[in-house]
């Protein structure tokens, strides 16, 4: 019997996910950190993203401070509370710093919000007209899992460098790109049970549909495994998968997150990059920290993978890992946690015709995690 390709797979996902959401793109990922100066001078001297904006006092905003940084499509602000009434100190003070807001770029906010709401979306904000002497924006935003929300940006009678509010920022310190060039997916943790829920939530509400699924079958360890299904939209940019712990010997990474977030949150931002060998050894040159992988994953890397357009030697001496499907093979690498808790982390991704997520790299990436695990005492 023939196995459907996965490009048809695909195709199909995408035919059947529903256009009442037509989706642009990601607009920006937002975090709410405790300093948002120093944050966003990592983000710039380890990961090579330029200023963009900024919105603070400078601005007459007095209660909180916000640093945009932009590299490729990527958009990353950068939010720390000014006050202690802030109310943001709460989202520092359960999850630390932490995602807070999916910032989509939409045709039409006030619709996106209408429809989703409609569909059983909890409203976070009602559609609203924010303008300068740059041109207007429409923003609204609907509830995802945890304390996430994502907001709907409309900005086609914008100019400006970011959003009203924010003036454009240039420091003057302006350390070189990495060669990252846009958000491939962005994974959610779920807690137990819920994954399929809320995958619900992305096709009902959001019109999204399932791109592809993996059990505990397929991502187990001695000690850890979890269950992930892909959701995306229609048109494919956006594509998010929903991860939930499954029962293992021990604690594994998905509710050792869970524990640490208190509760479900974006648990990585993957970034492409059209040279990982090049994007990685920067990278790591600027102090970039990644997950560690033995040298026996690269044995019999060959035999899993077939002829790549790479040298072994080379991906080995940078710990890339590599998978492929029946489309073509992806290359790809996951940074250690970039806050203190051990929560959200960077994956680095060159997709050189694969379209899936690098399953067959899960067992060497969490038995990897699972050493750093052991070292917090958290396994
Ligand atoms: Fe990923």
């Amino acid at each position: 019997m023939e196995t459907p390709s996965l490009n048809r797979t695909y195709k199909k996902v995408v035919e059947q996910a529903q256009d009442f959401l037509p989706i642009l793109g990601t607009d920006y990922i937002e975090m709410i950190v405790g300093n948002a100066k120093q944050s966003a001078h990592y983000f710039k001297t380890a990961f090579g993203f330029q200023d963009l904006a900024f919105s603070g006092m400078e601005t007459g905003r007095k209660d909180r401070v916000s640093y945009v940084l932009q590299q490729g499509k990527i958009r990353l602000v950068i939010t720390a509370p000014l006050t202690p009434e802030s109310e943001l100190w709460e989202h520092v003070r359960t999850h630390g710093d932490g995602v807070k807001v999916v910032a989509l770029w939409v045709e039409d906010a006030t619709k996106a919000f209408q429809e989703t709401v409609k569909r059983g979306a909890k409203p976070y904000l009602e559609p609203c007209v924010e303008s300068d002497s740059f041109g207007r924006v429409v923003k609204s935003g609907i509830h995802t899992y945890g304390e996430t929300v994502h907001l709907f940006i409309e900005r086609h009678d914008y100019r400006g460098a970011f959003l009203p509010g924010f003036v454009s920022h240039n420091s003057g310190f302006a350390p070189a790109e990495s060669g990252l060039l846009y958000i491939d997916h962005m994974v959610g943790n779920v807690d137990w049970g819920q994954m399929n829920t809320w995958c619900s939530f992305y096709a009902e509400v959001m019109g999204f549909a399932q791109l592809i699924s993996f059990d505990d079958k397929d991502i187990s360890t001695d000690y850890t495994a979890l269950m992930s299904k892909v959701m995306s939209n229609g048109s494919g940019y956006i594509k998010f998968p929903i991860n939930e712990p499954a029962k293992g010997k021990k604690k594994s990474q998905i509710e050792e997150y869970i524990e640490y977030y208190r509760g479900p949150g974006v648990q990585h931002i993957a970034v492409a990059t059209g040279d990982i060998v090049k994007t990685v050894q920067d990278l790591r040159a600027r102090g970039v920290q990644f997950l560690e992988v033995p040298d026996s994953y690269y044995a019999d890397l060959m035999h899993r993978v077939g002829q790549i357009d790479e040298e072994i030697e080379v991906l080995k001496s940078l710990r890339i890992l590599v998978d492929r499907d029946d489309q073509g093979y992806l290359l790809q690498l996951f940074t250690k946690p970039i806050v203190d808790r051990p929560t959200v982390f960077i994956e680095i991704i060159q997709r050189k015709g694969a379209t899936s997520f690098g399953k067959g790299n899960f067992k060497a990436l969490f038995e990897s995690i699972e050493r750093e695990q052991e070292l917090r005492g958290t396994l």
